[in-house]
This record gives C-alpha cells, structure tokens and sequence, in this order.
C-alpha cells in the first residue's frame, strides 16, 4: 500500500516511525511520499492561500498549487480529502481503502480548499468525526494508522486484530494484566482459572453488555450467534440502561 499524502506540514508525518505502524514502512509492505504544495507556489509573495470571494473570515487554499501537487505524484490512486463535510470514518470505510493499492490523502488547512480543486480531483471527502481540526494532517494519520494494522505483515500478530472493537460489530470487554490486584481490585476470577471454555463465554457476555450499554446502535445490524443472541437478551431484560 501506498501513503500520498499533501501537506504544507511534511514533519507531521514523522510521527509515523513510532510504534507498529512503523513496520510495515520498514518492511516494505507500506511507503509513505509527502508533496508539499509549497513547492508548487507561483504567486509573487509564494502563497499557497487568499481571501476568500465573498468577504468573510479566514484564507483559502488555492486551487493551482494542489492541482500542481497532485499532477505532479506519478502514481496517484484514490483521492481522499479529509474534510469536516466529508464521510465519517468507520471500520467498514477503512477495510475498504485498505483494498486499494495505492491511496492519495488532500489534507486541508486555514478555512479549507476552493470548492474547484474539489470539484476537479477528489474521489472521496471522509471525516473523523463532527467537530472541527485545524488541518487534515491528523485525519490523514488516523487513516494510515488504522489501515497499515490490517494490512498483512505490519503488525506482528495477525490474530490481535481479530478480536478488536468493531470487527465482529461489537466493543471488545474489559481487559486485564498484572498485578491480580490493583487499588482494592481484584482480576475476575474466571481469567485465571484456565478454563477456556468459561473464559470465552465471560468474554462474549462482557462484549455484549459492553456494546448494549455504550453503542447500543451497533447491535442494529448485527449477525450473531444463538449463544450470543440468548445472552444478549438476557442482558436485555436485566440491565438497567
Ligand atoms: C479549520 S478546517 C476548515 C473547516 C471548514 N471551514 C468548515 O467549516 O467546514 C481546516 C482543514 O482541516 C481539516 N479538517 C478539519 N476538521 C476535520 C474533520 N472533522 N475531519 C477531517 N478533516 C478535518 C480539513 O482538511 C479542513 O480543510
């Protein structure tokens, strides 16, 4: 998989080379290439931004230096803009980037880019979520993040994913480590009996009543088991919401 990412802000970027996500840049499995609209400046002062037609507060990404940018990347992929109007951002969005090759990120600045450029190059406007970020650098890393931990190879244990929030449409329950007893609280007893059997239905039990408590909407369109189906009503009729 391919990263291209446009920012006036290349060493956000840096932040890449900590943690997980570092591997698969360090394998080979993922790249990451920065074009900086900067470098595509032909005003006389070199702005790459002006006051917008109308009045009104705040400046304008120009629409010449990121169409310069982009035409500029030889090997472009989906467009992707990250922009507060756009698509929220789910798992079900990621998993389908991730079946892309190569993924081009726009990221905004000041009040955003002249609706033209838009018009012209972007395929897709996705959001992280209905407030307000002062650039779209932060959105494009929560979208390499999250799609470089499911491609193959970056992170060490392919089976970590499996069982996270959101990939069988339910939160993941509440997990522990040691010590067995921290601030007057003690690990439930049942992880530490070694009965598999037990410890898996604890976890489907937790996992439920975790999703029905704090996002009842993902138990909308669900596919579950009997077992899980049986348990959730049971759930249903005890919990107070
Ligand atoms: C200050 S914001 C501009 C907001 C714009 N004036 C509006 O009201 O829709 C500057 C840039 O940050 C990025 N941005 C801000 N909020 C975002 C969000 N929730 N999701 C993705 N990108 C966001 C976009 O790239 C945007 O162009």
């Amino acid at each position: 998989m391919r990263f291209n990412v446009i920012t006036i802000f290349p060493e956000i970027f840096d932040s890449l080379k900590y943690g997980v996500i570092s591997n698969g840049f360090k394998k080979n499995i993922t790249s990451i290439n920065l074009f900086n609209p900067r470098e595509h400046v032909e005003t006389e002062y070199g702005s790459i931004d002006d006051s917008p037609y109308g009045g009104g507060e705040g400046m304008v990404m120009m629409p010449e230096p990121l169409s310069k940018t982009i035409e500029s990347i030889p090997n472009v992929g989906f467009r992707i803009l990250l922009s507060p109007q756009g698509k929220i951002i789910d798992n079900n969005l990621i998993k389908n980037l991730a079946k892309k090759s190569t993924l081009t990120l726009i990221c905004g600045r000041y009040e955003g880019i002249d609706e033209r450029f838009i018009d012209s190059y972007v395929d897709l406007e996705v959001s992280v979520g209905d407030y307000i970020l002062s650039g779209g650098e932060f959105g494009a890393l929560c979208i390499i993040d999250a799609i470089s931990r499911i491609i193959p190879g970056v992170l060490g244990n392919p089976d970590s994913i499996k069982n996270d929030s959101f990939e069988s449409k339910l939160l993941k329950g509440p997990i522990y480590t040691r010590p067995k007893k921290f601030h007057d609280k003690n690990v439930p007893e049942v992880l530490l009996s070694g009965n598999h059997k037990e410890i898996e239905d604890w976890r489907l039990y937790q996992s439920l009543k975790r999703t029905l408590q704090r996002r009842p909407d993902l138990l909308d369109d669900v596919k579950l088991s009997k077992k899980a189906k049986k348990v959730l009503e049971d759930l249903r009729s005890k919990l107070i919401l």
